[in-house]
C-alpha cells in the first residue's frame, strides 16, 4: 500500500539496491518514483524502472547541479520513455547557491515548459526560494508536486489553488518540523503526497540513518495523528492522489 513519490535509488548509498528494492516491495512498497538530478542519474533511474515494474522514473536537472552543468533540454527529451512519469527533480535552491539565481530560474522554467509539452507533471524542489518558486509556478501553471514542502500554510494554499500537490516526508516527524504540522492541519488530505527523499531525511526514530521507502508508514502515522485518522487511511488516500497525478493522462 506504500507509494513513495520521491526517492533517489541511484544514489551511491544504495549499492545494495538490487537486494533492497525486491525486499521492500515484498514488504508492501507498491510504487516508487526515483528521481534524476542530472543526465547520468536520470538514465540510471530509467534503467531501474525498466528492471523493476514497481519503480518509475523522473528525469531532470536538480538546481544544485547547475553550478557545474547547464540544463540540456534536447538531451532530457531524448530520454523520455513510457517509464518516465515526471520531470524532476527541478526547481530552485538558494540555500546552496544564491550566486546563480537567474541561471536556476531559467533552467527551471525551460524544464517546466518541456513537462507541459510532454503532458507530464513536475517534481519541484524549493529550498529558501519560496517567493521565486511560487511566482514561476503561478506564471507557467504546470501540474505537479512541491516536494519536501517547507513553506507557510498560506503558500501551501496557493500551491493547491494551482492544482498542485504538497509532498510530505520525514521532516514532519522531526521535533524542529516548524510549521509543517500546522500546514498539514490546514490543507485537505487529497492534496498530500507521501515521499522519502531516500537516502536522505529518514523519519524519527531513524533520523540521520539511511532512509528507504519502507519507512513511509512513520510519516503516514504522524500525518494521521495531525488529521485524527488512521495511518492506513493516510496511506490509502495519498496513494490515490499519486495515481491521479502521475498515472492519469
Ligand atoms: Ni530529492
Amino acid at each position: 500500500m506504500i507509494f513513495d513519490t520521491h526517492a533517489h535509488y541511484t544514489d551511491e548509498q544504495f549499492e545494495d539496491r538490487d537486494i533492497l528494492l525486491p525486499q521492500i516491495h515484498k514488504e508492501g512498497v507498491s510504487e516508487i518514483i526515483t528521481c534524476g538530478t542530472d543526465i547520468k542519474s536520470s538514465i540510471k533511474s530509467i534503467e531501474l524502472s525498466k528492471k523493476y515494474p514497481f519503480v518509475y522514473a523522473a528525469v531532470g536537472f536538480h538546481p544544485e547541479e547547475l553550478t557545474r552543468i547547464d540544463v540540456d533540454i534536447p538531451a532530457l527529451k531524448n530520454l523520455i520513455t513510457e517509464r518516465v512519469v515526471a520531470i524532476g527533480e527541478i526547481g530552485l535552491d538558494y540555500y546552496w547557491n544564491k550566486e546563480n539565481k537567474e541561471k536556476q530560474k531559467d533552467g527551471f522554467i525551460r524544464q517546466i515548459l518541456l513537462a507541459k509539452e510532454l503532458g507530464l507533471p513536475v517534481i519541484v524542489h524549493d529550498r529558501e526560494a519560496h517567493g521565486d518558486t511560487l511566482e514561476i509556478l503561478k506564471e507557467y501553471k504546470p501540474k505537479g508536486v512541491l516536494h519536501c514542502f517547507s513553506g507557510s500554510t498560506e503558500m501551501a494554499k496557493e500551491i493547491i489553488k494551482l492544482g498542485m500537490y504538497i509532498g510530505v516526508g520525514g521532516v514532519v516527524t522531526f521535533k524542529n518540523a516548524k510549521n509543517l504540522p500546522e500546514v498539514i492541519e490546514n490543507i485537505p488530505l487529497d492534496r498530500i503526497l507521501l515521499e522519502t527523499d531516500a537516502p536522505y531525511l529518514a523519519p524519527v526514530p531513524f533520523r540521520s540513518k539511511r532512509n528507504d521507502s519502507s519507512l513511509i508508514p512513520y510519516i503516514a502515522e504522524k500525518i494521521g495523528d495531525i488529521k485524527g485518522i488512521s495511518k492506513e487511511q493516510v496511506l490509502k488516500i495519498t496513494k490515490e492522489n499519486a495515481y491521479r497525478l502521475f498515472f492519469e493522462k
